[in-house]
């Protein structure tokens, strides 16, 4: 045996340490600052000395563990059995060797019609979601507890935050008469994650408040899993889905479970979602094509899988191979090949979005990465491109992972010609409209501040009229960008006094879009308060704000009207957002479009302002409030409920005596239809006083 020399004792400490420090932001912080790859890779080689000098292994080696420690924040839960890593292969050959080490431990397959169970030909293969794993635990078939993996051994209690997934059951059929009845105690494993259409939407929003963006869907889902707040976690549209099934699943089980693949059916049967794409395979050679064909597969997918999973399908073979160190000797991921590309950045160019913020992109020389020609990536703002030190003319590295926008990751300095590149810096004028640009200092964003830019008025029109604002039929980005270009459109207010004839000449336009048109722009003028709010694109005013902001005052002229002292007390409004409202309602130019939009017959005041003490008509009554309703907003509910001797509650449960439901509810909804609660819409509720004040 060779002697380690202390150089190799020094490198594997020092991978020791990175592995943990990177370990850690990743567990711990949801804040990783390599690619998995990277850390993967690390972990290797780590893995690959300690089989080569074993005398230099340590009980505390990350090898050993699972993650990182959990945060003290929550209660920490201990896993009936430890929540396990997986081994990687990244090639057929890799595959195969796990194959042949399998082979190697198990005894030879039974003859046919001996028992079948013991044949290890057969895998299953399953897509590996790069999501967050976590623990559910139902006693006598009731959720009682959901927990994050944490190190793999002690994780976190999340139950009152996974509660809030749709996809999760809250309760599992324990009557013998159902097809299938779960065990008194039934534990089931799975991956949280955030569809990639959802991470995109939440980021588009993001980005058109402002606010800083949000790196991958993974990160996101782990955050919200993590909120203090569940109300923040079921704003999140989370989603899940299972492969795991524990805590001895034969005892109490009504059919024996055999195979992963009968794990995976009845895990279906029982009411949780499992994957569409998962194969049960006859051979390693299938699986491997199988997990081939899912990397093909995997760009048209709503969520981010690393790769595939292959599992043997028997437990009882399972079983026999066992743990080795953190992870199943019985399953193997198979990751794919790279999805990052080198090319060269010709150019950087810069766009403009609603609130002026100013946005640099790439333009690359087109470049193939996983099946897809990349021509155009994202390069964040003016600080990612000075700190990564990216310039034009550099080859860079591209990565195109599940996301919509592929992002330069940073340049390879080895190749930048000897006499050097020039640096970049934002322009100081805007590319658009040619006026001088503004940097926030709090921030790391540039603005355009001429709020007469064609460019932020197209964006801006785009969003007055779009969904969850005055939701205007039939105009979208098109129509926004025809009518500021034909300049029929100045300012938001100026939509509606458009008439039949302005339309008519744009192209695309015929008599019945250009009647239907105008017919969206009128109904438009009753959206309620909030939604109002939210349309101007108020810098920081998001939904929730328009909301609490509508709660607040009883027109929108009152709300210009508030100075900045007066906003800031309002609580739920930062600093920031009270200087936000405050600048745009001082510019003369706003206070213009407001005066319009008024005149043009648009809705600007809360309507049915609530009475005080109404009556007793709801005395006893608790009520539960969910969605968006068509002219209350949640706060002014709150208050007609309250005024008339209702109480209102965050949960529902059986105690719910009605959920009052508007637009775009979600999981209150499924619960309260689940529990045989009552649902009213606003006109009900008004009905429902009326009647009991009547009676
Ligand atoms: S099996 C007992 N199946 O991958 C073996 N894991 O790197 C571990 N994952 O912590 C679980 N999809 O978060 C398994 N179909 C799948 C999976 C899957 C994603 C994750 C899981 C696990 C990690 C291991």
């Amino acid at each position: 045996m060779t002697e380690p020399s202390s150089d190799i004792a020094a490198h594997i400490a020092e991978l020791r340490r990175v592995i943990g420090y990177h370990g850690y932001r990743y567990q711990v912080l949801d804040d990783p600052v390599i690619s998995d790859a990277a850390y993967d890779t690390m972990v290797r080689e780590l893995m690959e000395l300690e089989q080569a000098y074993p005398e230099l292994k340590t009980a505390d080696s990350p090898t050993n563990r699972v993650g990182g420690a959990p945060l003290e924040r929550f209660e920490k839960v201990i896993h009936p059995t430890p929540m396990l890593s997986l081994d990687n292969a990244f090639s057929p050959a890799e595959v195969l060797a796990w194959y042949e080490r399998v082979t190697r431990l198990l005894p030879a397959p039974a003859a046919p019609g001996e028992a079948m169970q013991t044949d290890h030909t057969d895998f299953v293969v399953e897509p590996k979601i790069d999501g967050l794993s976590i623990s559910l635990l139902y006693q006598d078939g009731v959720l009682v507890r959901g927990a994050t993996r944490g190190d793999g051994y002690t994780g976190e209690d999340v139950t009152s935050n996974l509660r809030t997934i749709p996809a999760i059951p809250l309760h599992v059929p324990l009557d013998p008469q159902a097809p299938l009845a779960a065990p008194p105690l039934l534990e089931v494993r799975g991956e949280i994650f955030l569809p990639i259409d959802a991470f995109n939407t939440l980021n588009a929003q993001r980005q058109a408040q402002g606010e800083k963006l949000y790196a991958n869907p993974r990160n996101t889902a782990a955050g919200a899993v993590r909120q203090l707040d569940p109300a923040i976690t079921a704003s999140r549209p989370l989603t899940f889905i299972a492969y795991y099934i524990g805590v001895t699943p034969n005892q109490g089980l009504s059919i024996p479970l055999r195979s992963q693949w009968e794990v995976l059916q009845t895990l279906r049967t029982l009411g949780f979602p499992t994957n569409a794409t998962n194969r049960l395979c006859s051979t390693i050679e299938e699986a491997i094509q199988a997990a081939q064909e899912f990397f093909r597969l995997r760009q048209s997918l709503n969520y981010q899988a690393d790769g595939a999973v292959i599992k043997v399908n028997s437990l009882a073979l399972q079983q026999e191979l066992g743990i080795v160190g953190r992870a199943p000797r019985w399953a193997i991921a198979y990751k794919p090949p790279s999805e990052e590309a080198v090319t060269r950045l010709e150019r950087i160019a810069v766009n403009v979005g609603r609130t002026g913020v100013l946005t640099p992109f790439a333009i690359l020389e087109p470049v193939r990465i996983s099946g897809v020609t990349v021509t155009n990536a994202t390069l964040h703002n003016e600080d990612y491109i000075r700190d990564k030190d990216i310039r034009a003319g550099d080859w860079v590295v591209v990565k195109r992972a599940g996301e919509v926008i592929p992002q330069v990751l940073g340049p390879i300095i080895e190749r930048r010609p000897p006499e050097g590149l020039p640096e970049w810096h934002m322009p100081t004028h805007c590319p658009v409209c040619g006026e001088p640009v503004e940097r926030d200092p709090a921030e790391a964003a540039t603005y355009c501040v001429n709020d007469q830019c064609p460019a932020q008025l197209v964006r801006l029109v785009e969003h007055f009229a779009g969904r969850g604002a005055m939701d205007v039929e039939g105009l979208g980005e098109k129509l926004a960008a025809q009518l500021v270009g034909t300049g029929l459109v100045h300012n938001v207010a100026d939509i509606y006094r458009l008439t039949k004839e302005d339309l008519l000449p744009l192209e695309g336009f015929a008599e019945k879009k250009a009647v239907a048109c105008l017919a969206g722009i009128e109904v438009s003028k009753t959206r309620p308060l909030a939604r109002l709010i939210y349309a101007l694109g108020i810098r920081h005013v998001g939904s929730t704000i328009a909301e609490l902001l509508a709660s607040q005052f009883v027109s929108l002229e009152a709300l210009m009207a508030a100075s900045e002292v007066d906003l800031q007390h309002i609580g739920g409004l930062g600093p920031k957002i009270a200087h936000s409202i405050a600048a745009y309602a001082s510019r003369e130019a706003n206070r213009e479009v407001i005066a319009a939009l008024k005149a043009a017959g648009v809705l600007s005041s809360a309507v049915s302002p609530v009475q005080p003490a109404a009556s007793n008509a709801l005395d006893g009554l608790s009520f539960v409030i969910t969605g968006t309703l068509p002219t209350l907003s949640r706060q002014a509910a709150t208050d007609l409920i309250k005024s008339h001797g209702g109480r209102v509650g965050d949960a529902v449960s059986k105690k719910t005596d009605y959920l009052l439901a508007g637009e775009q509810a979600g999981s209150k909804l499924d619960k309260a239809h689940r529990l045989g609660v009552p649902i009213l819409d606003e006109a009900d509720l008004r009905a429902l006083i009326q009647q009991r004040s009547a009676g």
